[in-house]
């Protein structure tokens, strides 16, 4: 039988990792075993207090039941502490924070509450494909904006601001960026807050890379003046070795956590609160645990960076988050040949860069999600494959 999805899905095809990873599969269960350099999960685990507080909390006969919508007060609270105490933001845990399943949710609730046909809306190009995503489902159009390593990865404000932004109601943002590693000065911000502001337009920060291999996490909502017109999002996926948990957080004026709560109500029902207050956990940990996780993150890429001169990539080595992120050589078409030749030939999994977007094309990235071991192997089998 045939049934029509609906318009807004008839350009949304299913996620480029969801229908890698199936293919993978195949292989695996073909016997031929590919190391899956692609993907940003974290393999080490959360903290030990961390688990601890979730199955103490699970064990007890009355943390089962529904949650409030707007997330644990404890919860809302260290979240609140580790903002002011990281990022340097203050901000209202009962008014200003909304606990969210995973930030990636969040971006389609917050494209879902401003946005509709004949909204355009700036999104990074390379960047994290879930923002064109859940434009397209909200019904509005993105604009690409180009980043160029001559720009450090950075949007050209001015440039920007000659065309025509009058239909743009909302610009993703993000940095630590993903997929390119590249960082945002406290400057930069203060000139996109400035830039927002002219041209009314509502800056959606996504900030989940800024504890990994970065010695400054910076929040947009510290520049002077952004509540006013950005809100940001966080996560615990990345920081606190909790991807699978589903973890996020939206920050922003309290007009602005009500207006997505509205969308956001309709969809779920809380989270269950052993999960919650084990994340409550996890945010009070102190400096030592980044510094534990970056110790190992630090070993990997020097692994990283030597497969990448195996397959004469070049690349930053001040780059910050999970992966890494480099130009092909001249030799291949675009990152897909080189990406395709890898997998064929030596059963390795690399990001093509182009996933990202067109700007991406000529890239690969590689994820640090992997063990040391893992990466020895992947250039032993890349060596003998080339
Ligand atoms: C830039 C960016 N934003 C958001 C996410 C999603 O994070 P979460 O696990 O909090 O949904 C990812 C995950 O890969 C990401 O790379």
């Amino acid at each position: 039988m045939q049934i029509d999805v609906a318009s807004r899905l008839q350009h949304t095809e299913e996620y480029y990792f969801a229908k890698k990873l199936r293919e993978i599969d195949e292989l695996n269960k073909s016997g031929l075993r590919v190391i899956n350099l692609g993907i940003g999960s974290p393999d080490l685990p959360p903290h030990p207090e961390v688990i601890q507080v979730l199955t103490e909390q699970a064990s007890l006969p009355n943390t089962h039941a529904y949650q409030n919508y707007k997330g644990a007060p404890a919860l809302r609270q260290a979240m609140a502490d580790w903002y002011y105490r990281y990022y340097g933001v203050n901000l209202n845990p009962e008014k200003e924070i909304l606990p969210l399943i995973g930030s990636k949710e969040g971006i389609v609730h917050i494209c879902m509450t401003y946005l509709q046909e004949g909204d355009d809306v700036l999104i990074p190009n390379p960047g994290y494909p879930a923002y064109a995503a859940a434009v397209r489902l909200s019904g509005a159009t993105s604009i690409p904006y180009e980043l160029t390593s001559e720009n450090n990865w950075l949007p050209d404000l001015k440039a920007l601001a000659a065309k025509d932004l009058s239909k743009v109601k909302l610009m993703w943002i993000n940095y630590p960026h993903m997929p390119t590693g590249a960082s945002a000065t406290k400057a930069f911000y203060t000139e996109l807050v400035a830039f927002a502001k002219e041209h009314t337009i509502l800056l959606c920060h996504d900030n989940p890379y800024s504890f990994i291999l970065n010695d400054q996490p910076t929040s947009i909502l510290a520049t002077e003046g952004a509540k006013e017109v950005a809100i940001e999002l966080n996560s615990l996926s990345k920081s606190s070795n909790m991807a699978g948990w589903r973890v996020g957080m939206l920050m922003g004026d309290e007009q602005r956590i009500n207006e997505v709560m509205r969308f956001k109500s309709n969809m779920d029902s809380g989270m269950f609160l052993p999960l919650q207050l084990a994340a409550a956990k996890a945010l009070s940990l102190d400096a030592s645990w980044y510094a534990s996780l970056n110790e190992t993150y630090l070993k990997r890429r020097l692994k990283v960076f030597e497969l990448m001169d195996l397959l004469q990539c070049s690349y930053r080595k001040d780059q910050v988050g999970l992966f890494v992120w480099a130009a092909i050589p001249s030799k291949y078409n675009d990152g897909y040949a080189l990406s395709d030749e890898i997998l064929t030939h030596a059963r390795v999994f690399i990001t093509p860069g182009g996933i990202f977007g067109s700007a991406g094309i000529n890239y690969i990235r590689i994820s640090l999600c992997a063990t040391e071991m893992v990466f020895e192997e992947a250039i032993a089998r890349i060596k003998a494959s080339l």
